[in-house]
């Protein structure tokens, strides 16, 4: 990239170490910006503010100091690697890397790093579900517009042999390394027990189910691994230009994985239905969580879920299945369903160990917050409940009814 800069910013570390606080002020010297706000969509422990540079320039300031403990991803090297990622795909994939926004300045201080991109007046993936309970046919739209892009300008761009146990040590994986932290975090008598009480169903723990499932997931495994296109396409890393008469295309990435290894189409899909289906509720309305020696674990969100949410949820895999493109890119992939909706389970348990690492605060839209602990919680008991659901369909049949499996979090969910 041409009109990147890149500077080493070599403020001395303040007495205590660098904080957020204090890593923003040394951008903000070196750059000379005015900062207007912060922005608390992220879903990370990086800070993320609007600024605006001498020139009048509008930007999207991003600055990581990473905190002890923080899981996988929420490092510095992650971080980095997230430009290295999008400079990768400026010559794999031309066409997806023009949707990416251009990241114009990093820099790297002693312990932190920052990166800006221009800042786009836009919305996230999601919002037209919020709007109106009708909103999923605008929803849908926009998705198939931005997987034609994510998917057969990206992704399609390149096929490797997939290595045997890519699903268990990928996608199961990435939980089971994370479990000490939530260990570290939620209450002893929860993370010990071999059995708990869900909503009512008798779950196993989910490290137990995992355990079980092992022998089952080499029919799930993908054909092949294609071009790493993203990597955490949450609904909130999508943004949807707000200008007046936008085009369909008219949308940017942003903060993919980091990483440049091949990768897996269905991890992405995966992450949008996670994002309508706990992740970004969660987020905007927090969890409820009650428990009780007799009835074990209620849990729901704090407030009815936005209708369009759960039509989307139920219609999306239709829909991705009658997407133009995608269905020659499954063909010959007869598990990509059941690995669709596995490694949206395991989504929704990874989560809670990351839920940990992100101190940003969580205002819900009653005004209240939730602690990353509340978060946690309830994206383990979720998951938990989840997974034990897809142990036992596969176990009976070999196959997952989705509609059936996804009404547990879209459906029967207790709220308030
Ligand atoms: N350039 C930008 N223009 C407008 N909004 C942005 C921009 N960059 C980030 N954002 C907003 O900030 C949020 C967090 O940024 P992101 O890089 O995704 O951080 P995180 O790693 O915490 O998820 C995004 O979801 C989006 O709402
Ligand atoms: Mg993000």
């Amino acid at each position: 990239m041409t009109d990147r800069r890149h500077l080493a910013v070599t403020a001395a570390r303040p007495p205590g170490g660098w904080t957020d606080d204090a890593a923003l002020s040394a951008v903000v010297d070196a750059l000379g910006l005015t900062i207007e706000y912060e922005i608390l969509e992220g879903g990370s422990p990086a800070r993320v503010y609007r600024a605006g540079t001498s020139a009048g320039a509008d930007l999207a300031v991003k600055v990581l100091v990473p905190a002890a403990g923080a899981v996988d991803g929420h490092d510095l090297a992650s971080f980095r690697r997230k430009l290295r990622q999008i400079d990768r795909l400026q010559a794999l994939a031309p066409d997806l890397a023009a949707h990416y926004l251009p990241v114009r300045h990093v820099l790297d201080g002693d312990g932190w790093s920052a990166a800006t991109t221009p800042f786009y007046d836009s919305a996230d993936l999601a919002a037209p579900l919020r709007r109106s309970p009708h909103g999923t046919r605008e929803f849908f739209r926009q998705y198939a517009a931005v997987i034609r892009t994510l998917v057969l300008h990206g992704y399609a761009a390149q096929s490797h042999p997939t290595p045997a146990g890519h699903v268990a040590q990928v996608v199961v994986g990435r939980f089971l390394r994370r479990l000490p932290v939530l260990h570290r975090a939620l209450p002893a008598e929860l993370m010990t027990a071999e059995r708990l009480t869900v909503n009512g169903v008798r779950c196993q723990a989910p490290h137990l189910v995992l355990e079980r499932l092992a022998g089952r997931l080499a029919p799930l495994a993908p054909a092949r691994l294609m071009a790493p296109a993203h990597g955490d396409f949450n609904t909130r890393n999508v943004l949807v230009s707000a200008r007046p008469g936008a085009a369909v295309d008219d949308f940017r990435f942003i903060d993919p994985r980091g990483s440049t290894e091949p990768w897996d189409p269905v991890y992405d899909l995966a992450k949008t239905l996670f994002s309508l289906s706990v992740w970004d509720p969660a987020l905007r309305t927090g969890f409820s969580v009650r428990s009780s020696r007799r009835h074990g674990y209620q849990v729901g969100f704090r407030q009815p879920v936005f209708p369009g949410y759960r039509a989307a949820i139920h219609r999306f895999l239709p829909r991705l299945a009658a997407c133009q493109g995608l269905s020659e890119v499954f063909r010959d992939d007869p598990g990509w369903l059941e690995r669709l909706l596995l490694t949206h389970d395991l989504h929704v348990l990874a989560e809670a160990p990351c839920r940990l690492s992100d101190r940003k605060p969580k205002p819900d839209l009653r005004g209240g917050f939730s602690t990353p602990a509340e978060l946690a919680l309830g994206h383990y008991l979720l998951g938990t409940l989840l997974i034990n659901d897809l142990a036992a369909q596969l176990g009976s049949t070999g196959r997952v009814d989705a509609e059936r499996h996804l009404a547990l979090v879209a459906d029967h969910l207790p709220h308030g």
